[in-house]
């Protein structure tokens, strides 16, 4: 039996920088998370390679490698990318479920595209299932897929987990084709998100919207069971906690290390994304460099950017606003042998990536709104016998099971710079206990768990629907 695992981004990206297709690992929690995850069924992959091409000769060649990782590409147009991915995807329904009600936009043509990149994703799954496969979908970009796959096949046990904030009705109604996409969800058998608010505001949307009444976890649609849960994803836990014993990366920590001498070290790693607060993040640490001077030449925010959708005006124009709040901190406080902002608009490798986390003395994450956030995780489970401070948004899901961390609400720029302080100053011991405690939730609720509860609850639905029919 095959688990299909369906994400508008397969976990490898192919690029043609110079004549030949170059496959890298994808950035974004999704992408990162789900592709450490072991299962007992035969994992496929149906996704988007990350490139456009009209050569059919091109399409050949990449389908050829990635189908040697099981990974099934679905091509998309220049004019998908445009209107389904940067459109509806990342410009409607993005910023409406991370509350940037202002940042939404509405176009007729981007809800065409999001229908039929939607159809384009069933019929490469029809092509490839047969029966007893399961099929799990991945986020927001195929809210209609669940509905159209169930069309086809009302047997197919399918299951939709939503990666980002599900908004409260007050929002989520604001959306032209609210009623569709819910419909389209609801083609599932079984529905998980990240927290139990999440979960809440999507049973209130669907009773709301589409009158029908939940019992508690389940509603009933014509002769099915649709059920829905909050499954907290994990991280590898193990591929973290153990990675500083592993060479490379001891001689990536001694590279990190020198490049920041005896610098007290904060770290920040996010893409571009507006819902991640990273200005709100560089308000924060010019304040504590305004109001601390005794800090002055001992501190330095390391802050790691990904490119991401940067073709879309609001992220672009964030790009902007960093570069010159960056320049403008640096600017005023660099001296000769210090520079505040240490800023890589790149991603890194996972050794790399890895070496900061341990390295790093204090992680600062503060987005205004996030679905879970795994850098958070990721840097508390990198911790080996040595020290760190988390400092994490009130706003983010992962604040459920990180309460160790020193919370903030990212909106107000003095509980930043006193979060800073509180970190910098805070006694070794007391870091070691609050990572612990931390680290002990994390290696329990693994990403493999996460997968392994989603698939048997999943599995236990679909039984109960199959005996009903
Ligand atoms: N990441 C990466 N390379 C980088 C920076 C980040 O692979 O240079 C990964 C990081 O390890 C994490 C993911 O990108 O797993 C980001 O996930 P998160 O949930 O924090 O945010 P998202 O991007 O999904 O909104
Ligand atoms: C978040 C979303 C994912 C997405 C990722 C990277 O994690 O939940 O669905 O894949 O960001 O964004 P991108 O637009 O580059 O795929």
């Amino acid at each position: 039996m095959k688990l299909y695992i369906i994400a508008n981004r397969l976990p490898v990206k192919v690029a043609n920088p110079d004549g030949t297709f170059v496959f890298s690992r994808s950035e974004g929690g999704l992408a990162t998370g789900l592709d450490s995850l072991q299962t007992s069924y035969e994992k496929h992959w149906i996704g988007w390679p990350g490139i456009c091409t009209n050569k059919e000769k091109d399409k050949v060649e990449i389908n050829t490698k990635l189908e040697e990782m099981n990974f099934h590409p679905v091509f998309l147009s220049d004019a998908n990318i445009k209107n389904y991915y940067e459109g509806y995807s990342n410009s409607t329904i993005w910023p409406l479920c991370h509350y940037f009600f202002a940042y939404t936009l509405y176009k007729y043509c981007f809800w065409q595209s999001y229908q039929e990149v939607n159809q384009l994703f069933c019929d490469e799954i029809c092509r490839l299932v047969r029966p007893g496969d399961k099929v799990w979908i991945q986020d927001y970009q195929l809210m209609l897929l669940p509905g159209m796959l169930r069309k086809k096949y009302p047997d197919l046990c399918i299951g939709y987990f939503h990666h980002i904030p599900f908004p409260s009705y007050e929002l989520f109604r604001i959306l032209p084709e609210r009623a569709e996409i819910l419909k389209g969800l609801l083609g599932a058998d079984f529905i998980a998100f990240h927290t139990h608010d999440y979960m809440r505001h999507f049973i209130s949307a669907v009773e709301r919207v589409l009158h029908i009444d939940f019992k508690l976890d389940e509603v009933q649609i014509d002769n099915r069971t649709v059920r829905v849960d909050a499954l907290p994803m994990g991280i590898n836990y193990e591929l973290y906690h153990k990675a500083s014993y592993k060479p490379e990366i001891k001689q990536a920590i001694d590279r990190t290390r020198k490049l920041f001498g005896n610098h007290k070290l904060i770290l920040s790693v996010d893409r571009l994304d507006y819902s991640k607060g990273i200005l709100h993040r560089l308000h924060g640490f010019a304040t504590f460099l305004e109001h601390h001077p005794e800090y002055h030449n001992k501190v330095t925010l390391a802050m790691v950017i990904v490119p991401s959708r940067d073709h879309v005006g609001s992220y672009a124009e964030l790009k902007t606003k960093i570069d010159e709040e960056i320049g403008s901190i640096n600017g005023r406080y660099s001296t000769i042998d210090w520079t505040p902002v240490c800023y890589f608009y790149h991603g890194f490798s996972l050794e790399e990536l890895t070496a900061m986390y341990y390295v790093a003395d204090i992680a600062l994450v503060t987005p205004l709104r996030d679905g879970m956030n795994l850098v958070a995780k990721e840097y508390v489970a990198t911790k080996y016998e040595n020290t760190g401070v988390l400092i994490l948004s009130e706003m983010a899901g992962a604040i459920v099971e990180l309460t160790d961390a020193i919370q903030i609400n990212p909106n107000d720029t003095e509980q930043i710079e006193n979060a800073i302080c509180q970190a910098l100053e805070m006694p070794e011991k007391e870091q070691k206990e609050r990572l612990k405690r931390m680290q002990a939730i994390l290696s329990v609720q693994t990403v493999n768990k996460w997968a392994t509860d989603f698939v048997n609850e999943m599995n236990t639905i679909c039984a109960k629907n199959e005996w009903l029919r």
